[in-house]
């Protein structure tokens, strides 16, 4: 059974304490540093990447939940911040007839995985993968944002979110964005699942 996001968010911030007191202590920071983190701190991707966030994928009950709150339908265009295995574009094309999906992944080897799943899907002419760090993209586009990022990431992302254009709706997995009411949460299993419209400007 794979680790919940919020877990491995937990575990990383015990072992950067745990490390920086070895550190203090004289032992060698290499040597202790498990495979799945860089000596930065930093998660380590399958492509050998630093990643602000571990690749965790969203159980397909909580992504086919996540977009039917959204209530994504065919004129919409969803983008999905660290898109992993494309899971969240894909299915909402596929099952809920988007217009446009686009997912953006640090990690070549998600982007790969991504492709190939599209392939898989049989709507290779309505998605597109983007290696690319998210903090450096263009998601403004997006009528539907999703996202299962740390915390961190979602308050460096949020000056960005609150300035999309008004109508455009955000579903987030687990993490929810500081300082912001969500207009529905549900609950799938263990899965929290935050939704929020961006408002008119004043
Ligand atoms: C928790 S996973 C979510 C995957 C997918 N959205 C899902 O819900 O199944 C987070 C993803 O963010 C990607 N990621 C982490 N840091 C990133 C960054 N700075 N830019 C783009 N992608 C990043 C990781 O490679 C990983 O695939």
């Amino acid at each position: 059974m794979s680790l919940k996001m919020e877990t491995i968010f937990h575990m990383a911030q015990i072992r950067t304490r745990i490390v920086a007191g070895l550190c203090a202590a004289g032992l060698c920071l290499a040597l202790l540093a498990p495979a799945a983190f860089a000596a930065t701190g930093k998660f380590v991707g399958d492509g050998g990447i630093e990643l602000d966030a571990p690749y965790v994928p969203t159980p397909q009950p909580v992504v086919d939940t996540m977009l039917r709150i959204a209530s994504v339908g065919a004129t919409d265009i969803v983008y999905d911040l660290g898109s992993g295995d494309g899971r969240l574009v894909i299915s909402a094309v596929r099952d809920f007839s988007a217009k446009k999906g686009v997912g953006v992944d640090i990690d070549p080897v998600r982007i790969k995985e991504a492709n190939a799943n599209a392939r898989g899907a049989g709507v290779t002419d309505r998605v597109t993968f983007h290696e690319k760090d998210l903090f450096r993209f263009d998601f403004s586009e997006a009528t539907v944002l999703t996202m299962y990022l740390l915390p961190d990431m979602i308050v460096k992302l949020r000056p960005q979110l609150v300035a999309m254009t008004p109508g455009t709706r955000i579903v987030a997995h687990d993490f929810s964005i500081p300082d912001w009411e969500p207009e529905k949460t549900e609950q799938v299993g263990t899965a929290t699942i935050y939704f929020y419209t961006v408002p008119a400007k004043k």
